[in-house]
């Protein structure tokens, strides 16, 4: 078997070998993960992905799915050589011609292309965060990303209506008939929601659409007490059906995003606690917030920015988006991604800097996140040379306050070490026999979610 029996089989330019193309896909984001690969594929069609597929399978060639490569944890390069079956050239999106509220889009479609086709429609696509520039479909629902609006529009999960994919054997599975009920047997687009392309390539999918908001309102207050900008969380929460998002960072944390992109500091950096709230309806949401909760909060509280337009709600986000890129500017950061009961999370802040400082006195923790979801994003910069020991130190401490060691950018091979931290034993058997299943020769994404899988 050779890689050019594959060409043969593909249009050409399907199958790159040019080391010079290849270096750019082979690391991923984060920097922590370099791999290498003989080749890179760019299937056009979910019929390529199956020929490709069917032949790595009958030649036991291992493949790494990519999209847009933004993962974060080490899941989207070729660590052992794998095959790169690169989804990026399949970007068609179109709306449903069954429900003016669907979009099908192909796997290698970015989130900001689904986000510009729905909004030429006055409606949207639920799920946002800062690399909706190269974050495709596909990946996304591999990861089943989270991001910024969870809180009122769910993860990746709630938005696929219907999916099509392709097996480790190059089966095609699934279908793209847009229908919420189709109590057909197990649910396709749930079970492939998550799986890090272990089980299948997701080809395309259709996603559902909410309608476009009339009026959004960012408000960014400052604190002094984690106690009190949880309290005022989880007051909206449950007040408020207008909360669309509401994001926690702190001064640390400004004061590199600042550094890194020359921003006015807050308030004169008085507060070292910053809790980012987004609300979205329907016109005339200003004067609503003012007569509930708010309003007082409004009136006595004096750390408090108020942002109506998109250009000043631009500049309040970017203290809290801009986070993992200066960040990762500064170096490698040990990156955790966790989720914690909101009751618990002083308690894990309070650990976090003592099990840091502790372990390696010279770290510097950075912690941010989407709070109301639970889900802090922990970056760690000079963590060497103890990195295992603080990343297994802070994932038990995690399980102890019933937290889970991964909140939205999934297991990879980053936290495949861990998953019996989260998962018991018969649990994570199931997931090995479900995998033999969908991929019985073991090529997709071998190291991925578990430990070597061969
Ligand atoms: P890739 O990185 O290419 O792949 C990710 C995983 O999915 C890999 O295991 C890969 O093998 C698999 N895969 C890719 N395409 C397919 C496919 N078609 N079929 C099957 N498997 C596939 N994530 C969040 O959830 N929330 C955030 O708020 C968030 N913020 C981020 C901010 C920044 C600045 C960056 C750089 C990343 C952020 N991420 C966030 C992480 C990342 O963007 C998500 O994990 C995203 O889902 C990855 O999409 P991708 O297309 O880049 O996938
Ligand atoms: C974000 O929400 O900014 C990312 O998911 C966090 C991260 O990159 O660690
Ligand atoms: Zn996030």
């Amino acid at each position: 078997m050779s890689i050019e029996d594959l060409k043969s089989l593909m249009e050409p330019g399907r199958v790159v070998e040019d080391q010079e193309v290849i270096r750019t896909y082979i690391d991923d984001w984060t920097g922590r993960y370099k791999g290498s690969t003989s080749a890179v594929t760019f299937p056009h069609s979910t019929d390529e992905v199956a020929k490709i597929l069917s032949w790595c399978s009958t030649n036991q060639v291992r493949v790494v799915p990519q999209g847009g490569n933004t993962g974060m944890v080490g899941g989207s390069v070729p660590l052992n050589g794998e095959l790169i079956i690169s989804l990026r050239k399949m970007k068609n999106v179109s709306f449903s011609n069954t429900n003016r509220n669907q979009i099908v889009a192909e796997a290698g479609a970015t989130l900001l292309e689904i986000q510009n086709l729905a909004s030429g429609r006055g409606l949207m696509y639920g799920v946002d965060f800062a690399a909706r520039d190269s974050a495709t479909i596909g990946g996304t629902i591999a990861t089943n990303a989270g991001g910024l609006n969870v809180l009122k529009y769910g993860t990746t999960r709630r938005q696929i209506v219907s999916v099509e994919a392709v097996t480790g054997t190059g089966k095609v599975i699934g279908n793209l008939n847009g229908l919420e009920k189709d109590n057909t047997g197990y649910h396709l687009p749930s079970l492939l929601c998550g799986s890090e392309g272990t089980l299948a390539i997701v080809t395309r999918a259709k996603l559902k659409l909410w309608p476009e908001p009339e009026e959004t309102v960012t408000i960014l207050f400052g604190f002094n007490t984690i106690e009190d900008a949880v309290n005022l969380t989880e007051d909206c929460m449950s007040t408020n059906t207008e909360i669309v998002a509401c994001e926690l960072f702190f001064q640390k944390g400004v004061d590199l995003v600042r550094d890194a992109y020359d921003l006015q500091p807050l308030w004169g950096n008085k507060n070292s606690i910053y809790l980012l709230c987004e609300f979205a309806g329907d016109s005339g949401i200003s004067d609503r917030l003012s007569e509930n909760i708010l309003g007082e909060i409004l009136q006595t509280h004096n750390s408090v920015l108020v942002a109506t337009t998109d250009r000043e709600r631009q500049r309040l986000w970017q203290y809290r988006e801009l986070h993992t890129v200066a960040v990762s500017q500064k170096g490698i950061p040990l990156k955790l991604d966790v989720t914690i009961p909101l009751g618990n999370l002083p308690h894990f802040l309070d650990g976090i800097d003592t099990i840091c400082g502790n372990i390696n006195p010279l770290s510097l923790p950075y912690v941010f996140g989407h709070v109301a979801d639970g889900n802090m994003h922990l970056n760690i910069l000079q963590s060497e040379p103890n990195v295992a020991e603080m990343e297994e130190e802070i994932l038990k401490f995690v399980v102890s306050l019933e937290g889970s060691i991964s909140a939205e950018h999934g297991i990879g091979r980053a936290k495949a070490p861990y998953l019996h931290l989260q998962r018991n034993e018969h649990e994570i058997s199931l997931f090995r026999e479900m995998k033999k299943a969908f991929d019985p020769k073991g090529i997709l994404n071998p190291d991925v979610i578990f430990l070597t899988c061969s």
